[in-house]
């Protein structure tokens, strides 16, 4: 670098880059053409600033930092003194847990303020499911099946975002994850690849938009790359054993989506692949992502994670575990104080290259840029809209609309649901029932502690005077329940197991009421990171409650709040109606209470299977078949001789207050070569009463591969309107995309032979026709 330019970057500081660089980040406002000449402008930017750095600089844009207000792992070696001096002498990149303007505001002012080229920080934060107006957890709002509103939902969340000072979020979680014992499948869209790329790509383009500088939009971050999901036995941070084909086929694809949708960063992970922590694999982040994808942003390490490949046994120490991120493509250190350590002397030995460094510095200026920070490093501070728009009237109504179509009807025998308004006695019963805080579930970001509406608030709310309602807790789920403010990763949950006093006053409510609604399920603590549970069943003494309830009172109607899958087989076996409510977010009792009555039909479906028992798991309808596939009624067939081998509610489940009926599978032609095409229809009718949404789904099975192939993989779906009586034919084109996957030869291509197609409502449907691709 010349020295005369860092003299003059040292007098002039941050304005003498303004003058150079401009402020010109009105990419919303150009043509594609000159869009690409403002990436051009950009790149030039990002090498000016490059050249004006000195190594201690370039490196400490690689470091990231938590604040001490709200920390997500376990608590930093390093005190707040060190992080002060690093920031002022200009050698952090990025801060996370920073939130609201006044502390985004102080702590980026103490850069601008005290570092020599005056770099901005940039702010991330887990903003998972909402900022404050909270929305279903993600795998719930997966279940509505409807990727305009999952957008829109996630664009609120970085409106709110952006207005409080943050501008980079660590969301979507695009792992597919197949094991209901894992904490963190609350976190993402589920078990099925296409489903997890959809709805990422929605996400992402919600918390992006179109322009990065806008105010109203943050940078997304795909995670965990990859394999997360795959944790062994479903526990939390566990290694992952999957070969290469069941990486590229089923893990892979939705970050490759992601990235090909321009999300701004990735996230590496916590667990081995095979052997290689991922945080350290070199083929997944420089061989895959960033060449063989032609992916130009950063990859940020998980919490700890560079330092934890330790713990591993795949590096000595720091220094070696520095040396093995940095040459496997990972760009920035989250709280391993790693790569300030040990990077510099790395590169005097010649352990890593001064390339390696540049490279990934370019990748956090050329977001600094995108994000405007070089233009106004506090654009995303400002007090009116940090007032206006965080936690609207409008932005509750959304969430409302959202929770509403997240919720899947798994049962509703004898016509149960909807609930009559005019019902004379309702019984709501569970601790769940008036629990404020739960329906936020985890990853709640800022929500206010017991700021959802609660089940019994939103029954109260739609129904008038007439109806008697009697509330019984029946037994606390926990002891004690979470204090507000609390840290949620310290926080020990303890189930209740003793204190059953409560059930006698629930079995009199319920003996007095025409009909019971009865909340159980789970905390919002009981799933999200280190999470893990080897019960998927109630906890507590909520069989107890459920029991003595039934004794009494058969028109029970289980209201589910959860975040993973539970094991329903005797909620199943005894309740005429279940609905799955997830943790639904700020409105919460307000979006079930208009499924419960009617205002709503339902329409949501599961983005996971759920099985009789936990024995089952991991447990997925996208499974191989074995050699042994077919029959149940010999030993030697693979199945378990004590529970079934299906779901109990399968992936792509969930019913209607109307029904809907399939006909006239129909196809354009059967033969195609590998680029050829072919238009498959349906007919789907409202057979009911009362208009409806059906989300219809499309499936291949390819019979014969150079691998073996899952029995069913969707590729396809579309959620449509049908009021009753109506008819609407759907189609959906196939060609090489949907049939191709990474066989044997260890390429994306279609291989020639036969293909059944299904069609249907879920993933059981046997709908279906034959399709051939000739060579
Ligand atoms: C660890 C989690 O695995 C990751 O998803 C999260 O973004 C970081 N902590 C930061 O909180």
């Amino acid at each position: 670098m010349s020295k005369q330019i860092s003299v003059i970057a040292l007098t002039f500081g941050f304005i003498f880059l303004i003058i150079i660089f401009g402020c010109d980040n009105k990419a919303s406002e150009t043509t594609q053409n000159s869009k690409s000449n403002f990436n051009n402008n950009i790149e030039r930017k990002v090498d000016s600033v490059l050249g004006l750095m000195h190594l201690n600089e370039k490196i400490g844009q690689l470091v990231q930092y938590s604040g001490k207000w709200n920390a997500t792992g376990p608590s930093s070696s390093k005190n707040d003194q060190h992080k002060l001096n690093k920031l002022k002498k200009g050698e952090v990149g990025s801060m996370l847990n920073v939130v609201s303007v006044a502390s985004v505001r102080e702590t980026q002012r103490i850069v601008m303020e005290h570092s020599r080229l005056k770099i901005p920080l940039i702010f991330g934060y887990d903003v998972i499911h909402g900022y404050k107006t909270m929305f279903p957890i993600p795998l719930g709002e997966t279940a509505s099946w409807d990727l305009d509103i999952i957008k829109a939902s996630a664009a609120i969340a970085a409106k709110e975002s952006a207005a409080s000072g943050v501008n980079w979020t660590f969301a979507p979680m695009i792992d597919v994850s197949r094991d209901a014992r894992w904490g963190r499948v609350m976190e993402g869209a589920g078990e099925d690849p296409y489903l997890n790329t959809v709805v990422g790509v929605a996400r992402i383009k919600g918390f992006q938009g179109d322009d990065l500088s806008q105010t109203n939009t943050i940078a997304a971050c795909a995670k965990h790359f990859a394999g997360y999901g795959f944790a062994e036995a479903g526990r939390d941070y566990n290694t992952v054993n999957i070969g290469e084909y069941e990486l590229h086929n089923t893990i892979l694809p939705p970050f490759k989506a992601a990235a090909k949708a321009g999300v701004a960063t990735f996230m590496n992970a916590f667990n081995d692949i095979d052997g290689i922590p991922a945080t350290g694999h070199k083929v997944l982040q420089r061989d895959i992502l960033k060449r063989e994808w032609d992916w130009n942003g950063f990859v940020v390490s998980d919490w700890g994670s560079i330092g934890e490949m330790i713990a591993h046994g795949y590096a000595e120490d720091k220094r070696h575990a520095t040396e093995i991120a940095m040459n496997a493509g990972s760009d920035m250190d989250m709280e391993s104080y790693a790569y300030e350590a040990h990077l510099e002397s790395l590169l005097k030995e010649n352990k890593v290259t001064i390339h390696q460094i540049d490279d990934a510095v370019k990748r956090v200026l050329r977001l600094k840029f995108q994000l405007g920070l070089f233009d106004d490093p506090f654009k995303y501070c400002n007090e009116q809209r940090e007032m206006d728009h965080v936690y609207t009237e409008e932005h509750l109504a959304i969430s409302r609309e959202v929770a509403k179509k997240s919720i899947v009807l798994l049962k509703n025998e004898n016509k149960l649901l909807p609930i009559s308004k005019d019902v004379k006695s309702i019984a709501v019963i569970g601790s769940l029932a008036h629990d404020k805080d739960s329906p936020l579930g985890n990853w709640r970001a800022k929500a206010t502690y017991n700021s959802a509406v609660s089940l019994l608030e939103g029954v109260k709310n739609a129904i008038g005077e007439n109806t008697k309602i009697h509330y019984a807790k029946g037994v606390d789920l926990t002891i004690p329940t979470l204090e507000a403010g609390a840290n949620q990763f310290l926080y020990p949950l303890k189930f209740n197991t003793t204190d059953d006093s409560g059930i006698a006053e629930a079995v009199e409510v319920a003996k007095k009421s025409e009909v019971v609604l009865l909340a159980i399920g789970e905390n919002a603590y009981q799933t999200g990171e280190g999470r893990s549970q080897t019960n998927i069943g109630f906890l507590g003494l909520q069989n107890d409650l459920l029991e003595a309830i039934y004794k009494v009172n058969k028109n029970i109607v289980v209201v589910l709040m959860n975040g993973r899958p539970m094991a329903l087989s005797r909620v199943s076996e005894i309740t005429p109606a279940i609905l799955e409510c997830w943790h639904l977010g700020s409105e919460s009792g307000n979006a079930i209470a208009d499924v419960l009555f009617g205002d709503y039909n339902p329409s949501g479906k599961l983005p996971v299977s759920f099985p009789h028992h936990v024995g089952q798991e991991p447990l997925y309808y996208n499974q191989k078949n074995t050699g042994r596939p077919y029959s149940n009624k010999h030993v030697t067939f693979s199945s378990y001789r004590d529970a079934p081998k299906s779901a109990l509610y399968p992936f792509g489940f969930g019913l209607s207050y109307t029904v809907f009926k399939y006909d006239n599978l129909n196809f354009d032609k059967t033969e195609i070569d590998r680029n050829g095409r072919i238009k498959v229809s349906v007919e789907v009718s409202n057979k009911g009463d009362r208009d409806g949404e059906e989300v219809v789904q499309l499936y291949i099975r390819d019979l014969v591969g150079s691998l073996v192939r899952p029995i069913k993989e969707l590729k396809g779906f579309e959620k449509i309107m049908l009021k009753s009586g109506e008819t609407k034919t759907v189609s959906f084109t196939i060609d090489a995309k949907i049939l191709q996957f990474y066989t044997a030869s260890k390429k994306w291509e279609v291989e020639p032979g036969d293909f059944e197609i299904f069609v249907g409502g879920n993933s059981k449907t046997t709908l279906k026709s034959r399709i051939t691709v000739i060579e």
